[in-house]
């Protein structure tokens, strides 16, 4: 089963041949940061119409560099939301009409079912498996029962972590984007130094939050001098703010683990997937929990933990074997909760 796989839902261009064996023999990533870094995040019109002007010839480069012609795919699958509008039509109809063209099953990926399925493309991850997704635009507990069979634990209940990054970056004048600009400068920094709230600790349930400690981190920076931090301020503040994001998640984590037990119990893995699993000290924080709880924590490398189109053709592998595939109506959807996504593909 080989499969073309298209990701256009956010500010990453991207395209990938994937074999069914997890073999990926090609793959092209164009990223729009250096478009949209002038105004600190994501411009959604600047995004769609990127999109539309390198997309087809990031497909063409793809091609050739797998050797495949569009007659030796199995399949095509594009990214049909959740995500920004207009990039992802642009995604979904050039995957529609290459499908429609050389006459190939079609498969609508939800983006989050190919997050939570990437693990799966490097190695043997049997389900059922606690996922947290931790990404600029989500952060959620799911409890991964099959293809298609999701059940949501919690979710953040305003920010996302990735957003948090983002933003703390904005204020603090690190740079954009976040996640790995407040990392690298994180390196040797004093994560004691300044005293961030650890959001929702204690509580019950799953869900997360993250704006109160954006917020005080507003504060901390009023305690600050004016200006460019220094170099000292910077790092303590990024090792601090990315303490605080990685000991609330783990916090959370250890309820999601209890529930995880309680509704699957032959479930042995943790996941973690997402733009924010990229973050090491996160990955340091969640392979503890893991040890401790006797769980084996699986994390993509992170080149498959942010937005890609090999997990995305994988996710279109994945669903082809379990018998789904979309017609050309699949519409293309901004909102798109994961916990929908078989009853979609029944309708
Ligand atoms: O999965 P992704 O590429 O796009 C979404 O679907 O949202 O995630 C992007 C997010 C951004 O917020 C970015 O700041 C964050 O992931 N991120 C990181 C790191 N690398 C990317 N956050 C923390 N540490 C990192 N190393
Ligand atoms: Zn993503």
């Amino acid at each position: 089963m080989r499969v073309l796989g298209i990701e256009t839902s956010c500010d990453e261009t991207a395209a990938a041949v994937v074999d069914g064996d997890r073999r990926i023999h090609a793959e092209r990533i164009l990223s729009q940061l250096d478009e949209h870094r002038p105004y600190g995040g994501i411009v959604p019109e600047i995004a769609a119409r990127s999109h539309l002007d390198h997309l087809d010839g990031l497909i063409a480069e793809t091609m050739e560099a797998a050797g495949a012609d569009f007659a030796d795919l199995d399949g095509v699958a594009a990214t049909a939301g959740p995500g920004l509008i207009g990039g992802v039509m642009v995604g979904l109809m050039t995957g529609k009409a290459i499908a429609a063209v050389h006459d190939l099953p079609f498969v609508a990926v939800n983006h989050l079912e190919g997050h939570a399925l990437s693990v799966r493309l490097t190695g043997e991850v049997p389900f059922p498996y606690l996922l947290l997704l931790v990404s600029g635009g989500h952060c959620q507990f799911v409890v991964v029962d099959g293809i298609g069979r999701y059940r949501r634990l919690g979710t953040t209940i305003d920010d996302a972590a990735g957003e948090a990054f983002d933003k703390v970056a904005k204020m603090a004048g690190l740079g954009y984007p976040g996640g790995p600009v407040v990392e690298a400068a994180a390196v040797g920094g004093d994560p004691a130094r300044f005293e961030l709230p650890r959001p929702m600790a204690g509580r019950p349930g799953c869900d997360l939050s993250f704006s109160g400690l954006k917020t005080a981190v507003h504060h901390v920076l009023a305690t600050l001098p004016a200006g460019p931090l220094s170099d000292r301020d910077r790092a303590d503040l990024s090792a601090s703010f990315q303490a605080a994001v990685a000991d609330s998640l783990a916090g959370r984590a250890r309820n999601a683990i209890a529930e995880f037990r309680r509704l699957a119990p032959a479930g042995e893995t943790l996941v973690v997937a997402g733009g924010v699993a990229a973050n090491l000290h996160l990955r340091g924080r969640f392979q503890a929990l893991a040890d401790e709880y006797g769980l084996r924590l699986v994390v993509p490398p992170p080149a498959l933990c942010t937005d890609n189109a090999a997990m995305i053709a994988w996710a279109g592998i994945e669903r082809l074997r379990a018998g789904f595939s979309d017609g050309f109506d699949a519409p293309a959807r901004p909102r798109w909760p994961l916990e929908e996504v078989l009853a979609a593909a029944a309708e």
